[in-house]
């Protein structure tokens, strides 16, 4: 196959997370997917790991390994789990339960050995806390340069937070690791609300998928009916990773507020001179995504999956 670009998908799952796998799996001809690292936080991380396995299974990769990682954030320990997914983080559809174990290692060791198998090329994924992420690059001063790039879904630069109304929930979970992946020197691309809460998915293609007999699309639709959340935050690192061109962007320099309270996770970007005050961008932070060529994208990588499996 030609130049597949070797993956490690970071998460959460969570059911925008677990469509942004689905979204993986269907283009193998695209994504390495070389192994999935979890940490906590739409749900605790016992249900995080078993659901990125259960989903992994649906998708054909049940052979992809899953490392289970941070258990609490490298900050406060998280507060009450948000219902936005459903007690079991998959909308509580009854998906069936994991087959196997956690690979052995530590979500953050297995971002470091990942990246170092893959001789500099892996690019990273990120769709939770940045907890695991920002562990391994504690551990090893060498991993920025042995990776090509970090696409996340996190923050809120221009657009109010959707946790607090500074702050976006996967930076509000743990804004020391974002303050660490941060200011890391990474090559950094960041999908935040102020572009997902564009990816929505219209109520004609609600409609079509929920009950839809196809197996992937019938998936997504009972996985969304369980959603509380009208847009598919995470899917959209996907959908940059195949179709740059359907996003507009802007270079900034984000910094990461760490005091404690409603501001916790901020990420405040500077994008105009005065603002960078001398400081280089350390992010390209995207604004805008074609909602209906995006929607077009989803429904079609779902319907490529489906003839693979
Ligand atoms: O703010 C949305 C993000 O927080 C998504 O990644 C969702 O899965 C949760 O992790
Ligand atoms: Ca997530």
């Amino acid at each position: 196959m030609a130049d597949r670009r070797p993956i490690l998908l970071d998460c959460d799952p969570g059911v925008d997370d677990a469509l942004a796998i689905l979204w993986l799996a269907a283009h193998p001809e695209l994504f390495d997917l070389r192994a999935v690292t979890v940490a906590a936080g739409n749900v605790g991380l016992e249900l995080t790991v078993a659901n990125a396995q259960r989903v992994l299974d649906l998708a054909g990769l049940g052979d992809i390994p899953v490392h289970a990682g941070a258990f609490r954030p490298i900050g406060a320990p998280r507060g009450k789990i948000s219902m936005v997914h459903g007690k079991d983080g998959l909308g509580d559809i009854g998906l069936p339960p994991a087959t196997r174990p956690p690979a052995a290692g530590h979500g953050a060791q297995a971002i470091i050995d990942t990246a170092h198998s893959a001789g500099g090329r892996l690019h990273l994924v990120a769709t939770g806390p940045l907890t695991n992420i920002a562990l391994a690059l504690l551990l090893d001063p060498e991993l920025p340069s042995l990776i090509d790039g970090l696409t996340l879904m996190g923050g809120a630069a221009f657009v109010p937070g959707n946790t607090t109304p500074a702050a976006e929930f996967n930076f509000h979970v743990d804004p020391q690791a974002a303050r660490i992946v941060f200011e890391n020197g990474i090559d950094i691309t960041m999908a935040g609300l102020d572009v997902t809460r564009q990816a929505v998915i219209s109520p004609q293609v609600m409609a079509q998928l929920s009950g839809h007999d196809a197996p992937m699309r019938g998936l997504c639709g009972k996985l969304l009916k369980g959603y509380r959340d009208p847009c598919l935050h995470d899917s959209v690192v996907v959908a940059w990773l195949m179709a740059p061109q359907l996003f507009e962007s802007v270079p900034a320099h984000v910094a990461i507020t760490c005091v404690p309270g409603e501001i916790a996770g901020q990420s405040v970007a500077a994008t105009t001179e005065r603002h960078l005050a001398g400081r280089s961008p350390n992010a390209t932070i995207l604004t805008r995504l074609d909602q209906r060529k995006f929607e077009a994208m989803f429904l079609s990588s779902m319907q490529a999956l489906e003839r693979r499996l």
